[in-house]
């Protein structure tokens, strides 16, 4: 007697946004379907594309059967949609397209950062009530499991802390300044010529994309509604090549960190900002455009998820394997951010934000400067652990360090502000946290 397997289950995909993500799904479905049905059970078939302007997206690789659309919000009630993948970007129209196709039953799968972080827990209520499966991996991290490690591995461990490498542009524009000794710009604009930075690198350089999905990891990670304005900002466009020939001198590398801190008052500590990071950790490994992102659990310890957190073809397997997943159990999976509700946020003040110190100072040379500098670091308590200054050639804009033990941020920043008032500095003060 032979055996008959059922027909696989079809789900019939319409994508919003035929760019880099969107383009690699389109290519990956078309490889890996075959594959997915026979190990997995499950037929993906690319329904229906929608683009601004489609007629110039049109690809003569995209099967004929696809249709071509010009608006993404009719994918939201497409009678031959099952499935809407969000892959535009923007808080609009992508917010209302994925609204409306939950709000219609229809399962959403979005790469969206900025939508997610600005409304996740509006979108998650509407999958909820739509009775919808709602796939969020790749919006963080790109290719890397990260937002189901949160979801389903993490649940047995009380996490205390997220610490990521978030956005690859900068992680590639600081190994690449300490690697070669060149400036900020120059590295800027050959990650441009790499496609590893935008034409606008704004959102990356300033440490705002790393904050959106800090936000989405934090909420994840310790159920609190975090919003984004509640992290702490700072760019990497403020190095210069002596902050990386002081980094080498403390073993220590500088690198851009999302972090985000359980304190034991239940308050979180959220930045992203760049860190000396000491040589031997881990996240100092991670080198050109990679992300990791670190768990540390109470019970479990650290552990480090790494991999390639941007690109087309990295961040279409995460959607691809959200696909799949919707797929196989529909709506009947963990909820889409963690947890069914979200505590009120808890932020943690400066005065609770305690570090060691990187200090560099470039100044107009003359006797007297560390003097000064000293003087007011002592007048706010302030304990200095090293002087670093290493010969350099321009006294007009000599750069020296000093390193200071663990202090409250609070009074750094008062001490800082009054050292930057003194008249000597030909840039201004750089203060970095250095990390174990
Ligand atoms: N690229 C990555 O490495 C990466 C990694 C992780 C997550 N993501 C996320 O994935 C999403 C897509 O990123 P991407 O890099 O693929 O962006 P992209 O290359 O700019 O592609 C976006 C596509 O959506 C289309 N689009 C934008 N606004 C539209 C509108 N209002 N109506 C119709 N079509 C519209 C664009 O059309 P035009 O051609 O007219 O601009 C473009 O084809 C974003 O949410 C991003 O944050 C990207």
């Amino acid at each position: 007697m032979t055996t008959r397997r059922a027909p696989a289950p079809q789900l019939r995909i319409g994508l919003a946004g035929f760019g880099t993500v969107g383009q690699s799904l389109a290519r990956l479905l078309l490889e890996e379907g075959p594959r997915i049905e026979e190990l997995h059970g499950v037929k993906l078939s690319l329904a229906a594309v929608a683009n601004r302007g489609v007629a110039r997206k049109r690809q003569p690789w995209v099967p004929p059967g696809v249709r071509w659309l010009e608006d993404p919000l009719a994918l939201a009630t497409d009678p031959g949609v099952d499935v809407v993948v969000e892959l535009m970007g923007g808080l609009e129209p992508a917010g209302t397209l994925v609204l409306g196709a939950l709000s219609s039953g229809r399962s959403v799968v979005t790469a969206n950062k900025l939508l997610l972080a600005r409304r996740g827990e509006e979108i998650a209520r509407a999958a909820r009530e739509g009775r919808a499966a709602l796939g969020i991996e790749a919006a963080v991290a790109g290719g890397i499991p990260v937002l189901r490690a949160l979801r389903e591995s993490f649940t047995g461990d009380r996490l205390l802390g997220v610490t990521g490498i978030l956005n690859g542009t900068c992680n590639f524009v600081l190994t690449e300044m300490e690697r070669t000794g060149r400036a900020f710009g120059e590295v800027l604009a050959e990650a441009q010529a790499l496609g590893y930075a935008e034409a606008d690198p704004t959102s990356d350089v300033s440490g705002q994309d790393a904050a959106y999905k800090l936000a989405l990891l934090s909420r994840m990670a310790f159920a609190q509604a975090v919003p984004v304005e509640a992290v702490r900002v700072e760019g990497i466009d403020r190095l210069l090549p002596c902050d990386f020939v002081y980094a080498a001198q403390l073993h220590r590398t500088p690198r851009q960190l999302g972090l985000s801190r359980l304190l034991p008052s239940g308050r979180l500590l959220l930045s992203v900002r760049t860190h000396m990071v000491a040589v031997t950790s881990i996240l100092a490994k991670v080198a050109g455009p990679f992300n990791a992102v670190q768990l540390t659990g109470e019970h479990g310890g650290d552990f480090v998820l790494y991999g390639r957190g941007a690109g087309g073809a990295p961040t279409a397997t995460a959607v691809l394997a959200d696909l799949v997943a919707v797929a196989r159990g529909g709506a009947a999976t963990a909820p889409p951010l963690g947890f069914e509700a979200f505590a009120p946020f808890a932020a943690a003040g400066p005065e609770e934000s305690v570090a060691p110190f990187y200090l560099r100072f470039v100044v107009r040379d003359r006797p007297g400067i560390l003097a000064e500098i000293c003087r007011c670091l002592a007048a706010h308590g302030i304990n200095i652990e090293a002087v670093w200054q290493a010969p350099w050639a321009d006294k007009d804009a000599l750069p020296f360090v000093v390193t200071l033990e663990p202090v409250a941020e609070a009074e750094l920043s008062r001490a800082l502000s009054e050292i930057a008032a003194l008249g000597f500095h030909a840039a201004e003060p750089l203060a970095l946290p250095m990390t174990p």
